[in-house]
Order: C-alpha cells, then structure tokens, then sequence
C-alpha cells in the first residue's frame, strides 16, 4: 500500500479536484483506492456524490478516538473508491489538537487498521489549507507528498514555507519524497506559463511533466458529484487525469 497526500497550505490549487479524480483514475484501473479527507471544509464525499451531514461520522470522530477509521468508510459509486469523509467537525477536533499530547500521531494510529487490513492498494489523503495538526498528521503518514501549485506568484511565494515544513515533520525523510503538480494552467495564457516556469527553475526536477488544465468540466463535474471520467464533457479532462495518473503511478512506483 502505498500513501500519498495533496497538500499545499494554499487555498483553491486543486487539491481536492486533483484527489477526486487520481482516486477515481486509480480505481478505474483497479487500484484499490481510499481517500481520507482531512480538510474540515468536507468537499471530497460530495464530489463523490456522497452527502455527509453535521452528525454523521466522520474522520473527526477517529481522530477524537471514537471511532475506528473502518467504520466511517463510505463506498462511492465507482467500484474500487471508497472514502473516509470529514465534515466541520474536524475543525472542533483540529482546536484540540494543538494542545494535545503527540498530536500529529493521531492519524497514524488510527491507519494502524488499514496497514493491517491490506484492503487498499493506494491511499489518497486530501489535505486542509493550513501548515496546522492535521497537516502534521498527514505528513506523518505518507510515502509521497503532492504539492498543488497555481501558476501565480502568490503561489509559488509560498511554496518555500511548505517545502520547509515538510523537512521539519519528518526531519527530512521525505526529502526525495516530494513533487510538485502545476495545477490550473490556463493553456492561453502563454506569457503567464513562461514566467512561471523561470520562477520555479529551482524546483525543475520536482515538477510533474504533466500540467493539470483549466477546464470548465473539472467544476461541473465536482458540483455534479461525479469525477471528470463519468461525466458527459469531461473527455480532454478524462485524458488529462490519465496522463496524470500514468505519471503519479510511476514516480510513486503504484502498480
Ligand atoms: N483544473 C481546474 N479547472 C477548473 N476548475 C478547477 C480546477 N481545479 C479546481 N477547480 C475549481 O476551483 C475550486 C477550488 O478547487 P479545489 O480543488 O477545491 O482546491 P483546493 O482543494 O486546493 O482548495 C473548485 O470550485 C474547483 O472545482
Ligand atoms: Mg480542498
């Protein structure tokens, strides 16, 4: 099994759109596939078409130790998905964190389960836009970080604090363990792109050789609750995905 989060502490990159559809790529190609949600906004069970109230379980309730993480897991719709959703809660839970003793072990505890259980080949975790607890439990558990990254200077400004927090959790074990994605590239805007890159030249090793694209269908498809690949329009972002996908299946070295 294999672990690999979306994280950046900026907002709007495409973090959960990108986990959304690489779990649905995955499982599509029969890749067992969990997605945990750690981001208290809750978006990834709805983009799945799964609605997940104020009440219902959620991973608050297993980072709270109520709950074993098995008994929050959802099926999706599409063979092979399943997610452990979050949902507000977690925002109560993530207050508490912060005095709490090994408070970015919460996580890796409650996975325990899931190592044991082999059920899934590949967990996908979404993260929160924040350097807080539920990041750090995060960083704790996976093999592979995937860094969001908007082509815009505000963007790229704060990459280097992320980068830093990412060799502080785990002191630097996963320092050949990090990759950037460009993410919400718009295709006309040329000038833009070309900045970009020269600005992110420290990094060229980093960066996915695929570029996740502006496309209307990506929003349409999460308002929908379904990923790009069921929906109707969603063809050039089907075919992005899967590039993607090929990619993250080979520097992650996912079968
Ligand atoms: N490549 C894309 N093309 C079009 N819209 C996108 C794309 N990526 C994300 N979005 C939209 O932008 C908003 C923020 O994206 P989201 O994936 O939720 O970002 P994050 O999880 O990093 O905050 C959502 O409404 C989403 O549908
Ligand atoms: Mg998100």
């Amino acid at each position: 099994m294999v672990t690999v989060c979306l994280a950046n502490h900026k907002g709007g990159t495409g973090k959960t759109s990108i986990c959304i559809n690489m779990g649905a790529y995955f499982a599509k190609k029969k890749t067992k596939t969990l997605i945990i949600d750690m981001d208290p906004q809750g978006h990834v069970a709805p983009g799945l078409g799964i609605e997940v109230g104020y009440d219902d379980r959620s991973i608050a309730d297993v980072l709270s130790n109520q709950e074993d993480i098995t008994t929050i897991i959802a099926h999706s719709h599409i063979k092979g998905l399943d997610v452990a959703p979050s949902n507000i809660r977690l925002s109560l839970v993530n207050e508490t964190l912060y005095n709490s003793f090994k408070r970015e072990r919460r996580l890796r505890k409650a996975m325990d389960k899931i190592y044991k259980d082999k059920t899934y080949d590949i967990v996908i975790i979404d993260c929160p836009p924040s350097l807080g607890p539920l990041v750090e439990n995060t960083l704790m558990v996976v093999d592979y970080c995937i860094i969001p990254c908007e082509p815009s200077s505000r963007s790229i400004d704060g990459l280097a604090d992320f980068i830093l927090k990412l060799k502080d959790v785990r002191e630097g074990e996963l320092d050949s363990k990090w990759n950037i994605v460009m993410s919400r590239v718009k295709k006309s805007a040329r000038l833009t792109n070309e900045v970009i890159d020269e600005k992110l030249s420290e990094y060229k090793n980093r960066i996915f050789k695929t570029k996740i694209y502006e496309r209307e269908s990506i929003n349409q498809a999460q308002m929908a609750g379904i990923p790009v690949f069921d929906f109707p329009r969603g063809q050039l972002a089907s075919e992005n995905f899967t590039k993607f996908g090929k990619e993250v299946a080979s520097r992650c070295q996912i079968k």
